[in-house]
């Protein structure tokens, strides 16, 4: 058997790429490492179930929530190039002390109804240039996600995978016995075409009318105005929803929804949407807002902030957004 190259060597030879990012990006891999394991031993570490608190997010913490996101906390204020993290668990920014550098936003531990139930769940983060002098304040982490210097996730699932976009392209490693990371998806491309969406169905009554009408008509399938059949699927892990995208296509939608009108979506721009959607245009998808606003293109405007979410294959993104 050839050995496969390794997540080291895959950044050496991208010159593109700025060194201490893929210092940054060393880091991070070795934390999903260590999650991956303390995922795997799910009951027998005692790490499942609810921790008794709520996040800033006003949802129910994990056990699992709080561990991911101390491992990458320790790793990251570990790290010299890294001068301030942000995490869906934490309320404010935390700094390290350094200046220049980078930033980095995460989602520890993406999907965690799921932990229990031992569906799959993953990690996703974001780099971002830090101002060159001074102490990082929220402020600094508010930049559009065209800023990113580099975007991955890592899926928990019958294989870890990390998948990372860094000067361009986007490539998967699966993680060995051996705890390393090895190069086994070079070059991800998203098809353009698809007959598959992932979309929470049992939100139907609340979507506004083009999302309705765009499911409608995937739903009357060959007899309707699409004249094909679609497939559905939903883990309730993006991450996992991405990556079945991210393999083989499909489109993937958390719509905004009447539930809660003044709340804009449910996933976070800064450390889910805008990592994600880098890597799906990286890989010849659309992110976008409402099938037409690239999220990249968005400013945020608070740490926190949630938006609305189409991506996936190009051409159906583009449909959705034709209403
Ligand atoms: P998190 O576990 O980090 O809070 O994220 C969960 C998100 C996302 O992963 C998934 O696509 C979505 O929530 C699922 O939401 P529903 O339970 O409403 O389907
Ligand atoms: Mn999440
Ligand atoms: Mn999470």
């Amino acid at each position: 058997m050839t050995t496969l190259i390794d997540l080291a060597g895959h950044m050496a030879a991208e010159p593109a790429a700025d060194a201490a990012v893929k210092d940054v990006v060393a880091v991070i891999a070795q934390a999903c490492v260590q999650i991956s394991r303390v995922v795997a031993s799910g009951a027998i570490s005692g790490s499942l179930g609810a921790a008794g608190q709520i996040n800033v997010q006003d949802e129910e913490q994990k056990k699992l929530d709080i561990i991911t996101n101390d491992i990458l906390r320790d790793a990251l204020k570990a790290c010299p190039a890294v001068a301030g993290l942000a995490s869906e668990e934490l309320e404010e920014i935390e700094t390290t002390g350094r200046e220049g550098g980078f930033l980095v936003t995460f989602d520890p531990l993406d999907g965690s109804s799921n932990i229990d139930v031992n569906v799959s769940v993953g990690t996703i983060f974001s780099i971002l240039p830090a101002p060159a002098a001074g102490v990082p304040t929220e402020a600094d982490f508010l930049l559009p996600g065209r800023r990113q210097v580099a975007a991955g996730y890592v899926v928990y699932g019958p294989q870890t995978m990390l998948v990372l976009t860094l000067a361009d392209g986007v490539a998967g490693f699966t993680l060995d016995a051996d705890g390393a990371w090895r190069l086994t998806h070079p070059d991800i491309a998203i098809p353009a075409d698809t007959a598959e969406f992932a979309i929470n169905m049992s939100n139907q009554r609340h979507w506004a009318a083009p999302v309705r009408a765009y499911i409608d008509g995937c739903l009357a399938g060959k007899d309707g105005p699409r004249g094909k059949n679609f497939n559905m699927r939903w883990v309730a892990s993006m991450v996992a929803d991405v990556h079945r995208i991210a393999m083989r296509g499909g489109v993937f939608m958390y719509p905004w929804d009447a539930r809660e009108p003044d709340k804009p979506g449910k996933l976070r721009l800064l450390y889910e949407a805008n990592p994600m959607s880098l890597i799906v245009e990286r890989a010849g998808g659309k992110s976008t807002l409402d099938g037409v606003t690239p999220i990249l293109d968005v400013q945020p405007t608070k740490l926190h902030q949630r938006v609305p979410v189409v991506l996936g294959s190009a051409n159906e993104v583009d449909r959705v957004g034709a209403g």
